[in-house]
């Protein structure tokens, strides 16, 4: 077995399974994207893997004051996980940093290939199909309701995702394409958004949220799908 795999398999054995938005199938999703977007980007595998793999090693709540430093726990915890498996200062701190710089909440600079990779592979799982999953999971971790029943699309009051899951799509996922750092990550980035917006406006037509799906800041096509269920 070679350092990666043994790397793996360490962090598969440390990965809770609780949270369906960030058990071990969201980190097998986020390695397969870095291995198809990093073999594009020219980003070196021996980092950028060992990043994917330990990168939400501590996972802390949305919600939590402590979810900042989520990434740096991450990475410090990885730095340990790395020298058992031979790996030197310098390629440990590589992989730390990129650990670190892929967080959305932390807000770092990108100041390599590999981070900006992880990070692009990061949030593409928030996006398409997988990515309303992990919505729906993390809003009901978080105990907010679906929509708000008197105000879905947020006409007459502040969008707040933490009480409003339907929320976050305008709040964050519908605007996350145009913050990708690559050009094939952009270009997926795009693809899922587009979907997300096809699932946003079957949504309008089944709860009866207008004939036509809003246009303005949630950016739906003009024409909703008609409603196939009882209203
Ligand atoms: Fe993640």
């Amino acid at each position: 077995m070679d350092a990666v795999e043994a790397i793996r398999e360490e962090a598969r054995a440390r990965t809770r399974s609780d949270d369906a938005s960030h058990d071990w199938a969201h980190i097998e999703r986020v390695a397969a994207t870095c291995l198809s977007l990093g073999r594009e980007e020219g980003a070196d595998m021996t980092v950028l893997l060992p990043a994917a793999y330990l990168h939400d090693l501590v996972n802390v709540p949305k919600n939590h004051p402590d979810r900042v430093s989520a990434s740096r726990e991450s990475a410090n915890g990885a730095a340990e996980i790395l020298r058992r498996h031979g790996y030197g200062e310098e390629k440990s701190a590589r992989v730390m940093r990129a650990i670190e710089e892929h967080s959305f909440s932390r807000g770092l600079a990108c100041t390599s290939i590999e981070s900006r990779v992880l990070q692009d592979a990061d949030r593409l799982d928030a996006l398409g199909a997988v990515g309303i999953l992990r919505t729906a999971t993390c809003g009901a971790l978080m105990r907010a309701a679906y929509y708000d029943i008197d105000d879905p699309f947020a006409r007459r009051r502040a969008l707040d995702d933490r009480r409003f899951t339907l929320d976050h799509f305008p709040v964050k996922l519908l605007r996350l394409a145009e913050r990708f750092n690559t050009a094939s990550g952009r270009r997926e980035a795009e693809r899922r958004t587009r979907f997300m917006r096809v699932f946003l406006a079957q949504l309008t037509a089944e709860i009866g949220a207008g004939g036509k799906a809003d246009e303005g800041s949630w950016g739906l096509p003009v024409e909703a799908p008609t409603a196939t269920g009882p209203r």
